[in-house]
């Protein structure tokens, strides 16, 4: 498998739960942090940014992940996902955005005190992508 060294994963999430301290999440007070890495080791973060027409709402995985492409890089090796919670993971509208960009992607989240690794693919088995249409 793809995954991250224990360290990395580890670094990574803690680049993550930085990023939840710029949350804009007046509505649920629910600040999420994302850390995205790149397959040339830059990091790229996010974190929710909330509406007051709630819908509009972009969760911090997104936020990051388009942070990393519109600078140019779309070669994504892993996303790290942090909320002061013990277990959070991407939402269904973020593991369909992120598997645009690589069903090998390592998504780093913690989840009941552990940290955990899985692929986009592992999370979103039989998606609808690109491939789909091919
Ligand atoms: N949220 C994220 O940022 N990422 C997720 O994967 C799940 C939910 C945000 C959206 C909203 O601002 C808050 O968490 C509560 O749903």
């Amino acid at each position: 498998m793809n995954y991250l060294p224990e360290s990395a994963a580890f670094k990574l999430f803690e680049e993550a739960k930085v990023a939840a301290e710029n949350t804009y999440s007046p509505y649920s007070g629910f600040p999420v942090g994302a850390a995205v890495l790149t397959k040339d080791g830059k990091i790229f973060c996010g974190t929710n940014i909330e509406n007051a027409s709630y819908s509009v709402t972009i969760c911090a995985e997104r936020i990051a992940l388009g942070y990393a492409i519109a600078s140019g890089n779309i070669q994504i090796k892993a996303i790290a996902i942090y909320s002061n919670t013990d277990s959070i993971s991407p939402c269904g509208t973020c593991r369909q955005f992120i598997i645009e960009f690589g069903n090998d992607i390592v998504i780093i989240f913690r989840h009941e005190q552990e940290l955990i690794q899985k692929t986009i693919h592992e999370l979103l088995p039989f998606c609808f992508s690109k491939e789909t249409m091919a």
